[in-house]
């Protein structure tokens, strides 16, 4: 049995997405299940290193992780070192958004395979210039597209596949919940500040159009036309800092896509609504044949031929119990965690030469939706998107 150690760098790693979702969830549970196994013979193990700006943060994030598993969790300050030390083969980066480019040009110089997070960039722009870095470069690639390895999202697509739906006529999004304003000091905000202004790159349209331009494009269809419009419902928020700051960025927005396909898909999202729903991200698909309703790990449907005929009366309360005529969708398997799925196929695809799709490319896309999301916001515009 041959055990191939790949060096991974994990930049910006002692934030909430680095540390939970790709430090703790991915590549240390990967190193704890025995890496990647790829065959009876071969064994793929990433050797991490963490690097960021602070060497207390950095320390204490190794201190809390490292056990008898993983071994001591190397971390460094000295990112330019790392990147020139050839047992490093993938850079990966989840600083923030502002962030990424500098780094990202830094790992295409020292011809590292680069992984990063979602958006890529704030600017389509910007987002296809850092793609073609790496393309020209001959690097291989790759951004987080999380929402594709949601158990409840694979089994809309395993309902597509059975051709549960018919003909899919319509999705609707609602992805959500309240996130406290940090004004009262037992209720603190349970996310970064930077989210809230567009100024350091925050904004819900730029953070979540990302996502939902992956997943209609890989479970309904292309994506042809946009007309979305954004709020800052709340204007004032209470920082890390504990001072106040002008919420500067977008904090809701309503989002209606056109796809080539005519599949009608609408999606809400907002840091401003409280959740009386099946769960925080639940996507609604109506077809001839059938309806279908994701959680993150659920899903339900009703076929037509149990959908009950509701009759308008509201001076008597409902005979119909709405939620009642609807069956489980059963998990036919054991799934994993998405963002460690994902880390899996990216480590096959740089070691291995794996297929892998969810490129720079790809991720430029989302950027794509979600300028033109915010332009359709400001001109009040249907927008078309055109192919990159
Ligand atoms: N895939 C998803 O579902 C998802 C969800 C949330 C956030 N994100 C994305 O992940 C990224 C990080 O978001 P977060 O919520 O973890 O934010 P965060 O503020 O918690 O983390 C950002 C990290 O980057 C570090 N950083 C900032 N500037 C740096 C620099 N110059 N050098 C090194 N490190 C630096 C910060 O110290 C912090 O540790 C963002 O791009 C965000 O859009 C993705």
């Amino acid at each position: 049995m041959t055990i191939r150690f790949i060096g991974v760098i994990l930049n910006g790693v002692t934030g909430r997405m680095g540390t939970n979702q790709h430090l703790v969830r991915s590549i240390l549970a990967i190193i704890k299940q025995g890496g990647i196994k790829v065959s009876d013979d071969l064994v793929l193990m990433p050797d991490p290193i963490l690097t960021g700006r602070s060497e207390g943060k950095l320390k204490a994030l190794s201190d809390k992780y490292s056990d008898a598993k993983t071994g001591p969790i190397k971390y460094t300050t000295d990112l330019a070192k790392v990147l020139a030390d050839k047992h490093y083969e993938i850079f990966f980066d989840s600083s923030g958004t502002l962030q990424r480019a500098q780094f990202v040009e830094m790992a295409v110089k020292a011809k590292k395979s680069i992984y990063c997070e979602k958006p890529t960039a704030v600017t389509t722009a910007e987002a296809m210039r850092l793609s073609k870095l790496c393309t020209d470069a001959g690097l291989k690639n790759g951004v987080v597209q999380d929402k594709l390895w949601l158990p409840g999202l694979r089994k809309l697509q395993m309902l597509k596949e059975q051709g549960f739906f018919g003909q899919i006529l319509s999705v609707r999004g609602e992805f959500g919940y309240w996130v406290f304003e940090g004004t009262v000091k037992d209720q603190p905000a349970q996310r970064p500040s930077w989210n809230y202004r567009t100024e350091d790159g925050g904004g819900i349209i730029i953070d979540m159009l990302c996502h939902w331009r992956y997943v209609i494009d890989n479970l309904f269809g292309n994506v042809k036309s946009v007309s979305c419009l954004g709020a800052t419902h709340i204007p004032e928020r209470v920082g890390e800092d504990g001072k106040t700051y002008k919420a500067t960025a977008d904090d809701s927005a309503y989002a209606t896509f056109q796809l080539e396909n005519g599949v009608i898909c609408h999606f809400n999202s907002s840091w401003n609504v409280r959740v009386r729903r099946d769960d925080l991200l639940t996507v609604q698909v109506d077809g001839t044949k059938g309806t279908a309703v994701a959680g993150l790990r659920k899903c339900w449907v009703q076929h037509v031929s149990a959908t009950p005929k509701p009759v308008w009366n509201p001076d008597v309360d409902s005979p119909l119990d709405f939620f009642a005529g609807w069956t489980e969708v059963p998990s036919p398997l054991e799934y994993d965690n998405a963002f460690k799925i994902q880390w899996e196929l990216f480590i096959r695809h740089h070691a291995l030469d794996a297929p892998f799709r969810w490129t720079l490319k790809e991720g430029a896309k989302g950027v794509q939706l979600a300028e033109l999301g915010l332009e359709s916001w400001k001109s009040r515009k249907w927008l078309e998107v055109p192919s990159l």
